[in-house]
């Protein structure tokens, strides 16, 4: 049975609290506060682990329950977080071998947070400890709206903990040393293993590591950390508590986990999302973030963490406006997250994170950013019946998908590949980006995964495959489908081992094409393809067998031979793009993709306006957002109205300002 979408009754609005920084006068302000913005939910005890457990096996619990009866006595609804991404040092004194080691063999001491061994006995007891503590101590709440498994999983072990777990988990993969020696391919450079003993985590190493070794090892360390999680997880529930279990993940950079794999473990999926950019390409990031969330999720979602006033480019943090806090809070709900949280309430005094931003800044609230967060808080108020989710947790209307998959990111991160300047999430969102750039709603897809709603299938830079896999992108084709698979996609297969006779080995029949040997190009340089595409990185010599030709190489070592080819398949196509197009390029090639298949922008015209439209479907009726992220006021014309401002049917936004109209019908069109 499908579970039922996660659909409170009203956003999410609030962020992580952490009142043990402050005296009992800020935490009086702060409600009154909340309350100001209507803030709805607070995180709690997110890095608390110190203050609930000062020692041992020895509880206290008494600020904690305080802080819930302030909250919950102003009507303030709590996300209770476990502690235990921050192991207090009185616990890393007494279990110095459930401390982190390095690659390089380097003990990680405490003094900063996220500091434990995954697998480390004392460890996972410790965590399940404290979870089953505060799960029977507040899991019955009736203010509790969810619980926040850990922090952000993701420290990586590299110690005796991890390599005897490690060993494990490949015993049971493997069942044999011999099976494992096959797969890794150790007959080369005298790998070969006589034991199971014999195996580390790829630790520090005088020169290359195994591919087959390395990506076992990450698989490894998401099933270990899914482990931890689920351990915790059945510690609540146990309790009896009913509220909606997450784990908050990290995006974009993050590539620890299989999402798709720990999405199916959580009762709504979240993630915290920090814009990587000051230029209009945050916008393209918000969107990313949130379709690879919904996807994971398939359905509602919840976004746990973003920065309310700053964006952290390299070296220093660059501000934040109000107008684009809130555009960037209604891109995550236009795409199906339930809430707009921060990290966090209240900037710290002091303490590792002082610089961060928060909703309510060091200046206090008499400033524009806290005023900025009460006219959000308006808006979800006034937007709250979009939050009520259609039945089949369905959200978006997308035609297009994107192939994503964490192995694929493992696999092209293994080492000595043609070319290094590949990055698989670059690929991935340089896909994302172009769809957006011209309007089209996209959703991910997991390889596998149910492909009938979509008209276009692309899967870039999808290195390692399984024969299912493939065979999955050829039904998707002869079935009608416009399959698009860019370079570097289908040369290996899950052990990591290259599929022999032509490349790409694992769709070459399905492409119609035999790739003889790998150009990559140096870093900045550019050519030219037959049609005017441009491109760089990665060039291939291949010739057609049973696909056509689209655009030849027009330029370096390649000239004359095909870059871009094209073969039908059953009432379908499948389209090869041997090289790395320039985003420009991309951008023009996709959405011609998209036209081709009879596909139409949310809104025609909006991409040029430079607004985003993004259609949520509710319970009862759709609602279009337009984000207008230009510098003048736009109108659009149709039939519905505007939650935001109560305008109906010809709808005026602002420069900056944003729109959720209840459609009477989809029939908008943009007015000059
Ligand atoms: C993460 C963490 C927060 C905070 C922010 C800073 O998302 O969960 O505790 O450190 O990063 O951006």
């Amino acid at each position: 049975m499908t579970p039922a979408p996660y659909s409170p009754a009203r956003f999410l609005f609030g962020g992580d609290y952490s009142p043990e920084q402050w005296p009992r006068e800020v935490w009086r302000e702060d409600i009154e506060l909340m309350k100001r913005a209507k803030v709805n939910t607070a995180t709690i005890g997110v890095f608390s682990w110190a203050m609930l457990e000062p020692r041992e096996g020895e509880f206290d619990p008494a600020w904690l329950d305080e802080v819930i009866d302030r909250l919950a006595s102003d009507g303030i609804g709590f996300i209770l977080a476990t502690p235990t991404a921050s192991p207090p040092p009185w616990f890393t004194v007494a279990h110095p071998d459930a401390l982190p080691v390095r690659p390089d063999g380097t003990r990680v001491l405490h003094g900063s947070r996220d500091t434990y061994a995954v697998s480390a006995p004392a460890y996972r007891a410790a965590a399940r400890r404290i979870a089953r503590y505060l799960a029977d101590r507040y899991g019955h709440h009736d203010m509790l709206r969810g619980w926040h498994i850990h922090n952000e999983y993701g420290t990586i072990d590299h110690g005796p903990h991890a390599a005897r777990a490690f060993r494990r988990w490949l015993e049971r993969r493997y069942g044999t040393v011999d099976e494992l020696n096959r797969v890794w391919y150790t007959a080369f450079w005298s790998q070969r293993y006589g034991a199971w003993d014999e195996i580390l985590p790829p630790v520090q190493t005088q020169y290359l590591h195994n591919p087959a070794h390395v990506v076992d090892f990450k698989r490894f360390c998401s099933d270990e950390m899914l482990e931890a999680y689920r351990e915790q997880r059945d510690e609540v529930r146990a309790s009896g508590s009913r509220a909606p279990i997450t784990t908050n993940f990290m995006l974009p950079t993050w590539n620890h986990l299989d999402q798709w794999t720990w999405s199916d473990e959580q009762d709504v999926v979240s993630i915290d999302h920090y814009l990587d950019t000051t230029s209009a390409d945050g916008e393209a990031h918000v969107a990313y973030g949130a379709d690879l969330t919904r996807s994971w999720a398939g359905g509602p979602w919840l976004l746990m963490e973003q920065n309310a006033t700053g964006i952290r480019t390299g070296d220093h943090v660059v501000t934040k406006g109000v107008d684009r806090m809130i555009r960037n809070s209604l891109g995550y709900i236009a795409r199906g997250s339930q809430s707009a949280l921060f990290f966090q309430w209240r900037a710290s005094a002091a303490g590792s994170e002082l610089w961060h931003g928060a909703m309510v800044p060091h200046a206090g609230p008499d400033t524009r950013a806290f005023d900025g967060i009460v006219r959000l808080g308006d808006t979800l108020d006034r937007i709250a019946e979009v939050a009520t989710a259609p039945a089949d947790g369905v959200l978006g209307d997308a035609e297009i998908a994107i192939v994503w998959d964490a192995e694929g990111w493992w696999s092209l991160e293994t080492p000595h590949l043609p070319s290094d300047a590949v990055s698989y999430s670059d690929e991935v969102r340089s896909t994302h980006r172009a769809f957006w750039r011209s309007g089209y709603p996209v959703d991910f897809i997991r390889p596998g995964g149910a492909a009938d709603r979509y008209k276009v299938i692309v899967v870039p830079a999808l290195y390692a495959m399984t024969a299912t896999t493939a065979r999955w992108l050829e039904d998707f084709a002869e079935s009608g489908g416009r399959l698009v698979v860019t370079f570097a996609s289908g040369l290996a297969d899950m052990d990591q081992r290259v599929v022999g006779g032509g490349y790409p080995g694992m769709l070459r029949g399905l492409l119609g094409i035999r790739g003889e040997q790998m150009f990559p190009l140096p870093p900045g340089e550019t050519i030219e393809l037959s049609d005017g595409s441009q491109a760089g990185v990665w060039s291939e010599l291949l010739r057609v067998e049973t696909a056509s030709v689209v655009a030849e190489y027009a330029s370096g070592p390649l000239r004359g031979c095909p870059a871009v080819t094209r073969r039908s398949v059953g009432s379908g196509s499948a389209t090869y793009v041997s090289t790395k197009l320039t985003q420009h390029s991309l951008d023009a090639f996709l959405a011609e993709a998209a036209v081709d298949a009879g596909i139409e922008p949310t809104l025609a015209g909006a991409a040029d306006a430079g607004i985003e439209a993004v259609r949520r479907r509710g319970a009862e009726a759709d609602y279009l957002f337009i984000l207008n992220h230009s510098e003048a006021a736009v109108r659009i014309a149709g039939d519905g109205v505007d939650l935001v401002s109560g305008q109906r049917d010809r709808i005026e936004i602002d420069a900056g300002a944003v729109a959720v109209i209840r459609e009477a019908g989809q029939g908008w069109a943009l007015e000059a």
